[in-house]
């Protein structure tokens, strides 16, 4: 067996131990240092957790040096053309592709679930118009745990699949719903002829009046769209919706602490940014040289929004996809975006620039989705919403995998704590 020898040595007290080496099947190496505080009473600190794994999982694997992206061990780009969301939900969730039978089956289940409780419909009344939908979807989804209260028992392994499948069909009618409540439209239900992509187009973009024509070349780019967002193994929303599982949490509860964490403009919420920076970069004589010399400068606190990853140093192989699709879906809706010739120069400038070479940093999966999204009449704040709707099924996944292996404790990092040693309490006349 492999192992490390760790040696620890405290003002002359030399205490040291055997460390299990662990190696994955794509042979990343870890120490295994579960038993390290008991046996040498030292911990590690790694903030930000750069270099710790916190879990063995089977579901995705990524080579950052590489530019590799894998589900279940299938390539990303061999899923974004040949594969659907639903297809790819299967994937995750099950652990291997489904047959025709199966895959049917799924597709029926997923329809028959897409209403939301009509009293849930009031909820939306309560929100003001100008409500930001990840706000509104985050509260839905916890709150259908209140609908279905079998579900919140997340031990009880036999309702995880009629679970699991409520949530990925009504999220898609939530997220529809927030946008209707957004612009003022009434909400359009769900038509079970459609496929799940096509039924997000329905419900966001139909109203009563007219019929609304679904193309299935804008089908096929949000199911490429959904497939890239579709998981990433531990990232901060996953890793957040592991440690809220890790307490027991419900599968409702898990997600919807998931989707707050995906808000942040570091994490999902830099698509909807990287839409704001580059109009402001246009708004501000499109100078896209002025715009890096004031992101280079450390102390205007500015991002190049949709660059960088704590993973991928090389390229982003779901960045890549998103580009051509991008030239594809606006050359075939007939539009001129001059956004995305913005991006374009923005990008090419920073790939020469020696900040950003030295760092490696190059454009992310958030870079060029924004655009697509645009083109295809979203407005700004669903982005992120929608990669939510993308990410549901890695989250689900990665919930159902922890839960599933004997080994899960509840997450309980430690700390070095750095304060005051013992104080006496002071009693309120006597302090400064
Ligand atoms: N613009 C300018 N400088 C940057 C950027 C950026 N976008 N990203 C990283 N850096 C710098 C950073 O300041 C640091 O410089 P130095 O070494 O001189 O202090 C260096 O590059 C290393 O960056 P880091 O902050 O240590 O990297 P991280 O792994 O902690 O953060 C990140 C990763 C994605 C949060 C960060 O790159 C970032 O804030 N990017 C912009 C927001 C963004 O696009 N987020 C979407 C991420 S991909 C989709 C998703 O998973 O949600």
């Amino acid at each position: 067996m492999n192992s490390a020898k760790l040696t620890v040595n405290l003002g002359g007290d030399e205490k040291s131990m055997d460390l299990p080496v662990l190696i994955g099947t794509e042979a990343e190496v870890a120490l295994d240092i579960r038993n390290l505080r008991q046996q040498l009473g030292v911990i590690v600190l790694d903030p930000a957790y750069g270099n710790t794994g916190s879990c063995t999982s089977a579901i995705t694997y990524i080579d950052g040096e590489k530019g590799i992206l894998r589900y279940r061990g299938i390539p990303i780009e061999q899923l974004g053309e040949k594969s659907t969301f639903v297809e790819v939900s299967y994937l995750l969730i099950n652990g291997r592709l489904p047959n025709k039978h199966e895959l049917s089956e799924y597709s029926r289940k997923l329809t028959m679930h897409s209403l939301i409780h009509e009293d849930m419909k009031h909820f939306f009344d309560g929100y003001p118009a100008t409500a930001h939908p990840m706000a509104i979807l985050s509260a839905m989804v916890c709150s259908l745990s209140s609908f279905y209260p079998e579900a919140l028992d997340a031990t009880n392994t036999e309702v995880f699949d009629i679970t699991a499948t409520r949530l990925l069909s009504k999220l898609r009618t939530i997220a529809a719903f927030s946008y209707k409540k957004s612009i003022g439209q009434p909400f359009m239900y769900p038509k079970n002829e459609l496929s799940y992509c096509a039924n997000l187009i329905h419900m966001m973009f139909a109203t009563p009046c007219e019929p609304y024509p679904i193309d299935d070349d804008i089908v096929k780019v949000i199911n490429l769209l959904l497939i890239l967002h579709a998981d990433h193994e531990q990232n901060c929303s996953t890793s957040t919706v592991r440690l809220v599982g890790s307490g027991q949490a419900n599968l409702f509860a898990s997600i919807a602490s998931g989707i707050c964490a995906l808000w942040g403009p570091r994490h999902g919420g830099a698509n909807q940014e990287v839409i704001t920076m580059l109009a402001q970069i246009r708004k501000n004589g499109d100078d896209v040289n002025k715009f890096l010399t004031l992101v280079k400068d450390r102390q205007s606190g500015v991002k190049l929004m949709g660059f960088g990853h704590r993973v991928y140093k090389n390229f982003d192989p779901r960045a890549v996809l998103i580009k051509s699709a991008a030239d594809k879906v606006l050359s075939k809706l007939g539009r001129n975006d001059p956004l995305l010739e913005t991006a374009k120069r923005l990008e090419e400038a920073a790939l020469k620039d020696s900040y950003f070479v030295d760092r490696r940093l190059y454009p992310n999966v958030d870079f060029y989705s924004g655009i697509i999204y645009r083109a295809l009449g979203f407005a700004t704040n669903m982005f992120t919403v929608l990669f939510a709707l993308g990410r549901l099924p890695g989250w689900i996944a990665q919930w159902k995998e922890m839960n599933e292996d004997p080994s899960t404790r509840i997450g309980r990092p430690r700390q070095v704590y750095t304060g005051n040693t013992a104080l006496d309490y002071t009693p309120i006349d006597q302090r400064e």
